[in-house]
């Protein structure tokens, strides 16, 4: 995760068991705050339960989608997102929706995977190469 400072606002969108958003929420401080966003209520479950068990006030957990964050235009001066992305069917709409949420000139950073060419569709095919 590149620097946050202290009294910043971020989203994490995708934010599964919400490691990503506690570290970010140290980082910020009591003057700033997080936002988790997940789809999965059993990932937004153990986030909540993490955020409890380690005190940390200035992050909350939303159920929602990438695609129709539940946050307010303009709020947040970074998003980030780790390994959500890839998942994500309607990446424009998610990329969109990033934008709406961050305000002008806030930062963006996504831990992903890019593949620069089409995937053949042998490869589509073979589950093997999908599961770890
Ligand atoms: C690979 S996990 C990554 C979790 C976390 N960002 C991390 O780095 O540990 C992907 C997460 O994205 C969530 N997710 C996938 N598609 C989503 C979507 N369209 N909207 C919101 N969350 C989504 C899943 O529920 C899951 O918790």
């Amino acid at each position: 995760m590149g620097a946050l400072l202290p009294g910043e606002h971020v989203v994490d969108v995708g934010c599964g068991a919400g490691l990503d958003s506690l570290i970010a929420a140290q980082m910020v401080g009591a003057e700033g705050h997080v936002i988790g966003v997940d789809m999965t209520p059993a990932m937004l479950a153990i986030a909540r339960a993490s955020a409890s068990e380690t005190a940390s006030a200035n992050v909350t957990f939303h159920e929602g989608y990438a695609e129709a964050l539940p946050v307010v235009d303009g709020w947040a001066d970074v998003v980030i997102s780790n390994g959500v992305l890839n998942l994500v069917p309607d990446k424009a709409a998610a990329l969109a929706e990033m934008a709406r949420v961050l305000r002008p000139g806030g930062r963006l950073q996504i831990g992903d995977i890019l593949v620069q060419r089409p995937v053949p569709e042998s490869a589509k095919r073979k589950i093997d190469l999908w599961t770890g």
